[in-house]
């Protein structure tokens, strides 16, 4: 009887590994949204999830994607695709780099760490936030992939200064430099649940504790949550529950301008990449200021609710700077079918943050690893039914705005 069932029914090895058994069942990162949603504290999954104000650009960057359509071209030979280019210079495997993202803890006690190994083994450029809560000599010390620094200026410039020596000695290779926060957006879930960091203990943190064990039993094991760039220093570590918004307006230079980047030039002689720029002439304002790149970006929609989506912004900046300097592109995206629409438009690649924290929400780094997967697989099969077997090759004839023939 069971030789006979055992010939028609093939019968699934038992995985004892509970984060490999979530993830074997999450086809995209959408799914993974799903399980960190179900995983995290409430506060915790919003903080990460949520966008500014009434999240009309967060919800728009996603449907500038899902608004453009591809023109395949068939019989093209696509036996082998090469989805590599360089950034900066430097060859990645995919036109992907993981961006910044403060309090990345919350999510996995490893955060930072976790993140950087799982980019390191895929060879894709990770970049830590000023904000993290692992410091640039702890993921240094884990991942010996490309990894770049993301800064926010403080009204003290020769912290700022330090943070940048710090980077430099451990073998960070580019500089991003954040300028759309001159204030913080206002993220309505943060303040409705008064979200601060670390979480304030009440009623409802207990409760919220009690229901999700894991992601709990987890931060309770864990060294305190700490902006740990920044500890012992007098701008405040995060050690004392604070609000992003206040942390951020009090600590941060709404003063920056474009002569910043001058001084930056003086502090630093590697790459520097402009993340947050939302126009043409700001575009153009950059090149002229002789950066590296540009990162066209609204944070992900947390900050100006009602900025455009970037990737609509993508075409006319790509005309006006696209032979001058680099162009990433960075919010809603979550498939890889979303780099190969942004590189056809001209981007020299896309980042992705929220994409990876839902992984590191829903498995930890094996999460990460798993979505890292997925959008290396997504770009190698859409680019082999678009007919394209290179990058180089991804010109704008391959998509169009549905509705246009
Ligand atoms: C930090 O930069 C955030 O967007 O929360």
């Amino acid at each position: 009887m069971i030789r006979t069932l055992r010939s028609v029914v093939r019968f699934r090895r038992l995985e004892w590994s509970l984060a490999a058994r979530r993830l074997a069942r999450a086809a995209d990162v959408g799914d993974l949204r799903i399980i960190a949603k179900r995983r995290l504290p409430a506060g915790v999954f919003d903080y990460i999830d949520g966008g500014a104000e009434d999240e009309l650009t967060s919800r728009r960057n996603r449907a500038a994607y899902q608004r453009l359509e591809f023109r395949p071209r068939v019989l093209r030979d696509v036996s082998s695709v090469d989805p590599s280019t360089t950034l900066l210079g430097k060859r990645v495997p995919l036109p992907l780099v993981l961006a910044p993202t403060g309090f990345t803890r919350i999510a996995d006690p490893d955060g930072e760490l976790a993140v950087a190994r799982a980019a390191a083994r895929a060879g894709i450029p990770y970049t830590l936030s000023t904000l993290a809560t692992r410091s640039i000599e702890e993921v240094a010390g884990v991942a010996k992939g490309p990894r770049w620094f993301q800064v926010y200026v403080w009204k003290d410039r020769g912290l700022v200064r330090e943070l940048i020596e710090r980077a430099r000695a451990a073998g960070f290779e580019a500089l991003m430099l954040t300028v759309d926060n001159a204030v913080l957006g206002r993220r309505d879930r943060d303040v409705r649940r008064g979200f601060s960091l670390p979480p304030k203990i009440g009623l409802d943190t207990i409760l919220e504790g009690i229901v999700h064990p894991g992601w709990t039993w987890a931060f309770l094991r864990a060294e305190p949550i700490s902006f740990a760039n920044v500890v012992g220093r007098s701008v405040g570590d995060g050690s004392d529950p604070v609000t992003l918004a206040d942390y951020i307006n009090a600590q941060f230079d709404p003063a920056l301008s474009w002569a910043d980047i001058d001084w930056m030039r003086s502090v630093w002689d590697g790459p520097i990449v402009v993340k947050g720029i939302q126009c043409v002439e700001d575009a153009l304002l950059a090149a002229e200021a002789g950066v590296d790149a540009i990162a066209l970006s609204n944070h992900g929609g947390r900050q100006l609710d009602g900025a455009p989506p970037t990737l609509e912004l993508l075409p006319s900046v790509v005309e006006s700077v696209g032979g001058r300097i680099e162009i990433l592109c960075d919010g809603g995206v979550r498939r890889g079918s979303d780099i190969v629409k942004a590189v056809a438009l001209g981007a020299r690649g896309c980042m992705a943050g929220r994409a990876y924290l839902y992984g590191l929400g829903a498995a930890g780094e094996a999460g990460v690893d798993h979505v890292l997967r997925i959008l290396d697989a997504d770009v190698r099969r859409t680019m082999a039914l678009c007919g394209v077997t290179s990058v180089a090759d991804l010109t704008p004839e391959f998509v169009r705005r549905r509705g246009s023939v």
